[in-house]
């Protein structure tokens, strides 16, 4: 992790004064600070990165970053964030270990300089655990102006950027080195290290439980399921009722005896990235003490087929008693997310808010861009909306008519567990609700917990999507309640 300083004690001699220059301006007028300007060397000349040598001498380089225009961005907050990744990619291009942001309190606000340092954090993520050949990032050592930001603020941000760094890892990681197990295990370690409780349910639990939807989808399995409950209740919670976060366990998702076909199969490593999101949320909650009372809930499983396995036509009983009709052993998530919302119930909670990768249609929709959003309360959704344009984690509502419920009726059994060919979002999400008797939304995140392209500060591979957006939603909520209890 990058360390930031404030102030300018203790800056080596030999170090890289970086001027950075806002996005807005052009190589043309630099913002330069009085005084710096005379040392320039008028011969800049432009290289590949956007990245300036202004002045150089033995001991000091000064050298000027600034972003080329990307006209197609649309939010400023986000500008600013690519922005700081952009001066992260430069300096690593130039292989600088340590840096003194100089210029960095004049061009931005406040809020926007914490922007910028989270781009230049969320940009140091590298998944090479499995490479024989690692390239750690060179960058160490950031100084900042005296008062650049808040020195809670960095602390805060360090806390949520690894809680984000420990999601991708989750989900980068394949099955043979994590399976619902081992996913618990790492839970129970970061719940002491973090300061929540984890408690694990195993097999026998879950059986006398009677959680029939995470039971059958692990039939097939030689590994065991666990249900995983993550408690944070700091004394002083601004709610009294929890937020019930749901994260989607599928370890790996093969499909079942619907097995998927042709390259489908690929990447279902990527089918726990719910359950990522829950943990490192929760993380990060407590890392940074906030007081906010969360609650996780994960079904863990992977979905395999053997002699055992589930087939299609079985008929299977979810923990509230609700009968099941299998018409596709590959819509697994639903099954073992409707457990983990009927356990949901005896919490009382204030929202639930569940995250899955539950359907290509809803990838079809969103691409990688976004989510894609449902549920029962205006209000909340609205809300969760706002948080993700502030964090560009944006959310577009799916529809939730009446009739999409009809498609799930079974002849057999109280609903079967698919809706046909068309409106599979939303057909998912009405079997969700089902579940559900409290405020709740669900968040499809098919398409964006994993990307093909290494862009900005996002990287190949897991992208720990819904944690900053939960983040920002709990902060918001935070402030909001604390106001109104004044
Ligand atoms: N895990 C998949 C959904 C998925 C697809 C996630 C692509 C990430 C990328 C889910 O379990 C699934 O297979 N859903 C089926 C549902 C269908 C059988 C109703 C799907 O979307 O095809
Ligand atoms: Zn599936
Ligand atoms: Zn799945």
């Amino acid at each position: 992790m990058i360390k930031f300083h404030l102030g300018t004690n203790g800056v080596p001699k030999s170090v890289s004064q970086v001027i950075v220059v806002t996005p807005k301006n052009n190589s043309e007028d630099y913002n330069l600070p009085t005084g710096i300007i005379q040392k320039i060397d008028k011969h800049i000349t432009e290289k590949e990165n956007g990245f300036f040598t202004l002045y150089e001498n033995e001991t000091t380089r000064l050298v000027a970053v600034f972003a080329k225009d990307e006209p197609d961005l649309v939010n400023d907050s986000e500008e600013i964030r690519r922005f700081g990744a952009a001066v992260f990619k430069a300096l690593e291009s130039e292989k600088i270990e340590v840096v003194q942001l100089i210029g960095f309190n004049d061009g931005f606000s406040t809020c926007e300089r914490s922007l910028f340092l989270e781009g230049m954090s969320l940009s140091q993520y590298r998944f090479d655990k499995y490479k024989q050949s690692k390239k750690e990032p060179t960058l160490k050592t950031v100084y900042l102006d005296e008062a650049s930001v808040v020195p809670n603020e960095i602390n805060a941000l360090n806390n949520l950027v690894k809680a984000i760094f420990f999601a991708k890892d989750l989900v980068n990681e394949p099955l043979n080195s994590l399976n619902a197990p081992q996913f618990s295990e790492l839970a129970v370690k970061m719940g002491k290290d973090c300061g929540f409780t984890t408690d694990v349910f195993d097999k026998a639990k879950i059986e006398a439980l009677k959680m029939g939807g995470l039971l059958g989808v692990n039939q097939g399995s030689e590994t065991p399921p666990t249900f995983n409950v993550f408690t944070y209740k700091p004394d002083d919670t601004v709610n009294k009722q929890p937020l019930v976060l749901v994260g989607k366990g599928v370890m790996f998702d093969t499909g079942g005896y619907s097995l998927k076909t042709g390259d489908y199969m690929s990447d279902m490593k990527t089918d726990m990235a719910g359950a990522a999101t829950v943990l490192a949320t929760i993380m990060a909650v407590a890392w940074n003490k906030l007081p906010y009372y969360v609650i996780g809930l994960v079904p863990a499983t992977d979905n395999k087929i053997s002699a055992k396995a589930l087939v299609v036509d079985d008929i299977i009983t979810i923990s509230d008693g609700t009968t099941v009709e299998v018409q596709n052993t590959d819509a697994e998530g639903r099954l073992v997310l409707a457990d983990a919302l009927a356990y949901a119930k005896q919490f009382k909670p204030e929202l639930v808010i569940d995250l899955a990768t539950l359907t290509g249609a809803a990838a079809a929709i969103t691409g990688w861009l976004g989510i894609a959003m449902a549920g029962n309360s205006k209000s909340a959704m609205e809300k969760l909306k706002a948080s993700g344009e502030n964090v560009y984690e944006r959310l577009m509502e799916l529809p939730m008519w009446r009739e999409f419920e009809d498609l799930l009726k079974s002849e057999i059994a109280d609903i079967k567990n698919i809706g046909g060919r068309v409106g599979g979002a939303s057909s998912a999400a009405k079997f969700l609700e089902h579940f559900t008797d409290y405020d709740w939304i669900h968040l499809d995140i098919a398409g964006p917990a994993s990307v093909k392209e290494n862009k900005g500060y996002t990287q190949i591979g897991g992208t720990g999507i819904g944690v900053r957006l939960l983040y920002d939603f709990i902060e918001t909520d935070i402030r909001l309640k604390s106001i109104l209890h004044k």
